[in-house]
């Protein structure tokens, strides 16, 4: 009986040392989806991101794009020269970084009707407050291994 205590708490324990153990997947627009004619800054004032999230673009395909485009074609709804365009009407679309991202839908005039969003993206959340969100990956990778370890010894007390 104690020894499954023990087990249950090192286990616990194991789960709180992953490092961002849970991004979120954000659904753009909530039940709205992607379209024009809706305020995306509005939206996304009662949202916030950080890295490890997930965007998460729902549209009918083939009716709406997915531009990821930098400040200034943001504001011209210019998505022509970018490097990437997503079509798939579910477009899932990883916060990698910190800092203003900016968004568009390059088909006819949705763009200029609103359907564009600017986000800033904050740093991972992490589950110990202690750690600063600026460190680098050392701490990471450490935390990650003690994780591990207490996942083999809690593994090794079952038999
Ligand atoms: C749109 O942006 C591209 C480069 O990204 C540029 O070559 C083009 O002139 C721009 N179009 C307009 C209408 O501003
Ligand atoms: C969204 O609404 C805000 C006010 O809440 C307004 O300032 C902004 O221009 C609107 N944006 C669009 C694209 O309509």
């Amino acid at each position: 009986m104690a020894s499954k205590q023990v087990l249950a708490l090192l286990l616990f324990s194991a789960v709180s040392l992953l490092p961002f153990a849970m991004g979120a997947d954000i659904v753009v627009g909530d039940g709205n989806g992607w379209m024009p004619d809706f305020n995306y800054t509005d939206w996304a004032a009662t949202k916030s991101f950080a890295v490890g999230d997930n965007l998460v673009f729902v549209y009918s395909g083939g009716d709406h794009n997915v531009i990821p485009v930098g400040g200034v074609e943001f504001k011209a709804c210019n998505g022509t020269g970018a490097a990437r365009v997503f079509t798939s009407g579910r477009d899932v679309i990883p916060l990698k970084t910190t800092g203003r991202k900016w968004y568009l839908c390059g088909i006819a005039d949705h763009c200029q009707r609103g359907q564009k969003l600017v986000i800033n993206v904050l740093p991972a959340t992490s589950p110990a407050p202690a750690l600063p969100p600026t460190s680098s990956s050392t701490p990471i990778m450490k935390r990650t291994f003690q994780a591990a370890m207490v996942i083999a010894v809690a593994i090794a007390m079952m038999n």
